[in-house]
């Protein structure tokens, strides 16, 4: 049976939610690797809206196991609040549907209070633009080897040797803020409150995958934000604090690389990106505008305004090798009717040369122009098309200008937000 890892491949809002969702209704069990609840997605199934930002979209689903792997960072108050919303929707969660991995780090208080603290504290063209929710700092513990972590929670003892241990390097940090130090009575009386909470979802979880894949089960690793924010791969500093590429599925839920058998990557038809950092193919005039519009671009989880620039096929190549992307699904195409002509980045002119990659360095960056080729577009829609005979001539040689462009086949094309409105070229999950 495949397994399939699910990506974006550029600065997230690629439109991942419809894809996974249409792709988990298939697997048996979907599991997040990554991030926390700064990313964000609307489901809509059977007329019902359901908005989740840290549990795997399998949970709408009945019959399925969802799974939090190690790589997440989990904030108990907000796994709280959003199963609560989704039960009293209906949905049903229990420790049979959902499953925390034990090795999972929290999201403290203090984690949220200092991502926002740094980033007002920031100077101009120092903001990284977070969502505000901790992520960073919460990271940074787990690898400062400081985090409390989902097991923790059920030995007071232990609690108590690992809020001194984290308290000891937040109030030295805060002091220098100019921040109150943290009421450690408080804090402890906290995770005492929620631990029950989380608790009754804790597993092993590389334990229960491992079984899960020897009986056969297709899993789906659901990742969340897009490969140009990877912390080693995206456009460093202005990244997200976790692994993105298709690799972490691996070391964020405890299965060997060997379990991935299909990389999907997720490819928006233009680019966006919301937040702070370079943006080679970022437009400020009209045709900016008029894709914000039309595709609707504004953040999820802060409600930003989102950066609008056409489709960068240098960035959604490298991130394709990156993260080993076996086929890409192609999102809001018809975002682009309309237009009399199409842009497409093929290449940057640096200093005089024309190179095919984004280099690393800030400054290179900064000195990289876009070298387009333009298309005809097309002036019918290609809303709802289900199949190629239903695409415009000009459409179909878009999509397959971007297959050559990145090296990678499109194995699925998304027409609408609508699931049935998919053309599918590879089913990721046939083997
Ligand atoms: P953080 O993940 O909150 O630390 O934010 C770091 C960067 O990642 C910022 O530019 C955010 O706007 C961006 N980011 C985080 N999550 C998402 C997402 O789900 N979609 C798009 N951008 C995101």
């Amino acid at each position: 049976m495949a397994n399939v890892v699910v990506v974006g491949a550029q600065w997230g809002d690629e439109g991942k939610g419809k894809i996974v969702d249409w792709l988990s209704e298939r697997a048996d069990v979907i599991a997040r690797f990554q991030g926390g609840h700064n990313a964000g997605h609307t489901l809509v199934i059977d007329g019902k809206v359901y908005k989740l930002s840290l549990l795997p979209s399998g949970i709408v689903r009945g019959g399925k196991l969802s799974v939090i792997g190690n790589g997440v960072v989990l904030d108990p108050w907000h796994l709280e609040k959003e199963i609560a919303l989704l039960k009293s929707q209906g949905v049903e969660i229990n420790a049979d549907n959902l499953m925390i991995a034990e090795n999972t780090p929290l999201i403290l208080p203090v984690h949220g209070e200092l991502d926002r603290a740094r980033e007002e504290a920031a100077n101009p063209g120092t903001k990284i633009g977070t969502t505000g929710r901790g992520i960073g700092p919460a990271y940074e513990d787990k690898v400062g080897r400081r985090a409390i972590r989902v097991a923790d929670l059920a030995d007071r003892e232990t609690l108590e040797t690992r809020v001194d241990r984290l308290l000891v390097h937040h109030d030295a940090l805060r002091r220098g803020m100019g921040l109150e130090a943290v009421d450690r009575e408080a804090l402890l009386a906290q995770l005492e409150a929620i631990a029950p909470s989380v608790l009754q979802y804790a597993a092993p979880v590389w334990k229960v995958l491992a079984e899960k894949r020897k009986a056969g089960k297709r899993i789906l690793f659901e990742g969340a934000q897009g490969a140009l924010l990877d912390i080693d791969f995206g456009t460093y500093p202005f990244v997200t604090s976790s692994n993105v590429i298709a690799g972490q599925a691996a070391t964020g839920s405890g299965m060997g690389p060997g379990a991935i058998d299909f990389v999907l990557g997720i490819v928006k038809a233009y680019t966006t990106r919301v937040g702070e950092g370079p943006f080679p193919c970022e437009l400020d005039d009209a045709d900016g505008q008029r894709l914000g519009e039309r595709g609707h671009e504004f953040g999820t989880v802060t409600g930003r305004k989102r950066r609008c620039g056409w489709f960068d096929a240098v960035l959604v190549r490298q991130t394709c090798a990156t993260s080993g992307v076996s086929g890409i699904a192609f999102t809001k195409l018809d975002v682009l009717d309309g237009f009399e002509e199409l842009k497409i980045c093929v290449g940057y002119e640096l200093d005089g040369k024309r190179i095919d990659y984004l280099p690393t360095a800030s400054s290179q960056q900064a000195r990289c122009t876009p070298i387009y080729e333009t298309m005809p577009g097309w002036s019918q829609s290609t809303e709802g098309a289900r199949s190629w005979a239903d695409l415009p001539a000009e459409a179909i040689k878009y999509v397959r200008r971007v297959e050559e462009l990145i090296d990678c086949p499109v194995a699925l094309l998304s027409t609408s937000p609508e699931r049935e409105d998919t053309i599918l070229v590879t089913d990721p999950f046939s083997d």
